[in-house]
């Protein structure tokens, strides 16, 4: 028997794969903005990993606090033990953490941490005496990663359908608040869109208020091609959650660590929920690592009973690995001593005013920004929706040595929080020339 040749042994994940394998598109190697191809081409990286790695690729910093602790300790047991990287990373993070965050519990990705979550809600809610609080809400083309919890209450038709008969159950949606009717081409926060949150209401009605345990919402949805939400709508959740005892988890997967020039979008929006998930930035992505931040109350009411039992019964084998720890204990670092946060901030209006350049263009129907997140949304070629999009990043990674998203027809954009203004300019020339030539 022949041996494997590698790709073909390699199943891809929201790959593609035959279409792929016909002309693999590989990276060899990184540094900073940029990404080295196997053919030996530098592509700046539009879209700093997949929302990670907003500082660059292979940080000096990050680099060597992770091999300094492979070295060092390169696993300890996780259940009934602790180590000291993770207990570190964990005061970093609520350091940062908006007002009344009080604990961290780690987990492997952004999937792992919404589920995670789910269960901290149903938890607390039993904890107190309310087991009768067990229905979850989601949104419509919300995103919360791809395991049973968390593509229950996502709302993105395609990662369900297949699924659609094995669903948890008890989950319900609010409506997307993209409507381009009204939202099309806003600066930043639609304008339109806050009477939304009301749907909440409406599901109080329904279900019973008593019966419903947690909301989750992403404050940007980021994988449906950054929708923000609009003006006065987190404020509302927040308002309606409180009324009927609900828990309001915010999906901070992709908005924490500076994506929105705060540590995280609850800061930004001024909107504190009682839960947060986080993952990619936590590492800078260099290991895959997750959080799910809590309030002390949330916290609290798990710390009952016998003090040798165990309050919650979750957790993965490598929840607070130690070398993941270490990465995100130096990502942290070189948040703070190199300002990242602030210079995310700042070059939000920049960023916003090279991306709504295009708000005119005839293949253009959308142009939507918050923060360091983007998406211009092309009009489906007739008959072959998703095709632009497709066709066009791999254009722009053949001929412009450009790394770009598409979802569907919408490219979406993710610059490093340390970009540098002339490499956007000169890489929206390029998509300019791609989006004035293709089909
Ligand atoms: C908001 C949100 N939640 C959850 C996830 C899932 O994270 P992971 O792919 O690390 O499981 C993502 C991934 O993009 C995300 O954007």
């Amino acid at each position: 028997m022949s041996a494997a040749q590698p790709l073909d042994a390699l199943w891809m994940p929201f790959t593609a794969n035959r279409d792929f394998k016909k002309k693999p598109r590989m990276i060899q190697s990184a540094d900073g903005h940029h990404y080295v191809t196997n053919d030996g081409r530098r592509i700046y990286d539009f879209f700093s990993g997949l929302w990670t790695s907003g500082v660059g690729h292979c940080h000096p910093k990050i680099v060597e606090a992770v091999q300094r602790q492979v070295a060092e300790l390169d696993y300890a047991i996780t259940f009934q033990v602790g180590n000291n990287r993770s207990a570190e990373l964990a005061a970093r993070v609520i350091d940062i953490a908006p007002d009344g965050f009080t604990q961290c519990f780690f987990t492997n990705s952004g999937s792992e941490s919404v589920d995670t979550a789910l269960k901290i809600a149903l938890g607390y809610h039993r904890a107190r005496g309310e087991g009768h609080r067990t229905r979850l809400i989601g949104r419509e083309r919300g995103y919360h990663g791809v395991n049973f919890g968390g593509m229950s209450v996502g709302g993105m038709v395609p990662n369900r359908k297949a699924f659609s008969a094995n669903l948890i159950p008890g989950v319900d949606h609010l409506r997307t608040t993209i409507d381009l009717e009204h939202t099309a081409f806003s600066h930043g926060l639609p304008e339109w869109g806050a009477h939304l949150a009301d749907d909440l209401e409406r599901l109080c009605a329904l279900h019973g208020a008593e019966n419903i345990a947690a909301v989750i919402v992403e404050p940007v949805a980021g994988s449906a091609g950054v929708i923000p939400p609009p003006a006065g709508y987190l404020e509302r959740l927040r308002e309606i959650c409180d009324r009927h005892g609900i828990l309001l988890i915010f999906d901070e997967v992709i908005t924490a660590f500076g994506r929105v020039g705060k540590a995280f979008a609850a800061q930004k929006f001024g909107v504190t929920p009682d839960i947060i998930t986080t993952a990619k930035g936590l590492t800078n992505g260099v290991i895959p690592m997750g959080a799910v931040l809590v309030s002390g109350d949330v916290h609290t009411a798990f710390m009952q009973g016998p003090e040798a039992m165990i309050e919650l019964f979750h957790g993965y084998t490598y929840s607070g690995h130690p070398v993941a720890a270490a990465a995100g204990v130096a990502a942290m670092e070189v948040y703070r001593e190199e300002g990242i946060f602030e210079q995310a901030d700042a070059l939000a209006a920049p960023f916003a005013e090279l991306l709504h350049a295009f708000d005119n263009h005839e293949k253009v129907i959308d142009v939507r920004n918050f923060g360091l997140m983007g998406a211009i949304e092309l009009a489906p070629r007739p008959g072959a929706p998703g095709a632009r999009g497709l066709e066009l990043h791999k254009r722009a990674y053949w001929e412009e040595d450009l790394m770009i998203r598409n979802g569907m027809d919408t490219i979406a954009f993710s610059p490093f929080l340390n970009s540098d203004v002339a490499d956007w300019e000169r890489s929206f020339d390029k998509m300019r020339r791609l989006i004035d030539t293709i089909d």
